[in-house]
């Protein structure tokens, strides 16, 4: 399937069983993940904090997510795959085709950017160039430095119906789907009644939205310094990680020539 017939297949489940994604953010965990039938491969710009060691989101830049979005293209996944645009790589639509063209060449098949109203001129012009786009509304990680910490949205009636009128936007300006992140659950439910493509939720409850996204190493239980609130970890591989290396330590030094 072309990108173009992949992100049609991804909208065209809206009201189906519902989307599975994760971040994926290098070869062999796309590998893996992508033969278990999981539906998006994030590349997402959590890579920034979960594996290159930043603070937060905004250190992240197109060189990072098209390298680590090359890695995951070698998999060859069935999967669609997805890059984020880092910060301040969409703040025009001549510069969002820019990177989004460089995100594609490096092996994304869609590329995500955060924003509602405000981006549709960017996503208008990304999918003019032929590159599919998913929206990205709610919380938003990269303004953590201008709002300072991460806080669900949609608690007032006034966010709520800000939220659905940039769901509508996205929708309008032609998005395949979109990520609602850190959204109040009921508010989460009505942007998924209001909109007609797939939403896709990550700490907005169970049930409210199309389908649901998880960052990798939250999942995995691999990232033990920095655990969001909403994440189900189903495997605890720090653990096990630490004690393979002190299992090897022992086996090593108890090997003396
Ligand atoms: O970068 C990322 O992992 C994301 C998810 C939180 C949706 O955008």
């Amino acid at each position: 399937m072309t990108p173009t017939e992949k992100a049609a297949a991804l909208a065209a489940r809206k009201g189906g069983t519902p989307l599975s994604a994760l971040t994926a953010y290098d070869y062999p965990s796309a590998r893996l993940i992508d033969a278990c039938g999981i539906d998006i491969l994030l590349v997402g710009d959590s890579l920034g904090m979960v594996v290159l060691g930043f603070p937060d989101t905004t250190h992240v830049t197109i060189e990072h997510m098209c390298h680590h979005t090359a890695a995951v293209a070698r998999a060859h996944p069935q999967a669609l795959v997805l890059g984020d645009m880092p910060i301040d790589t969409y703040n025009s639509p001549e510069q969002a085709v820019r990177h989004a063209i460089m995100l594609r060449d490096a092996g994304a098949e869609a590329v995500k950017l955060e924003g509602g109203f405000d981006q549709v001129a960017n996503i208008t012009a990304i999918l003019g160039a032929g590159i599919p786009v998913i929206g990205h509304i709610g919380m938003l990680p990269q303004q953590i430095v201008s709002e300072g910490a991460y806080r669900k949205k949609g608690r007032t009636e006034a966010d709520a119906q800000r939220l659905i009128h940039d769901a509508l936007a996205l929708c309008e300006a032609g998005v395949c789907a979109m990520v609602l992140e850190s959204v109040v659950p009921d508010v989460a439910a009505r942007i998924t009644a209001a909109v007609n493509v797939p939403t896709i939720g990550i700490g907005c409850g169970i049930g409210t939205c199309d389908g649901e996204v998880a960052v990798l190493t939250d999942l995995l239980g691999s990232f033990p310094w920095f655990v969001p609130p909403f994440a189900k970890p189903e495997a605890h591989l720090a653990a096990t990680i630490s004690s393979a290396v002190l299992a090897y330590k022992r086996r090593v030094e108890t090997q003396a020539p």
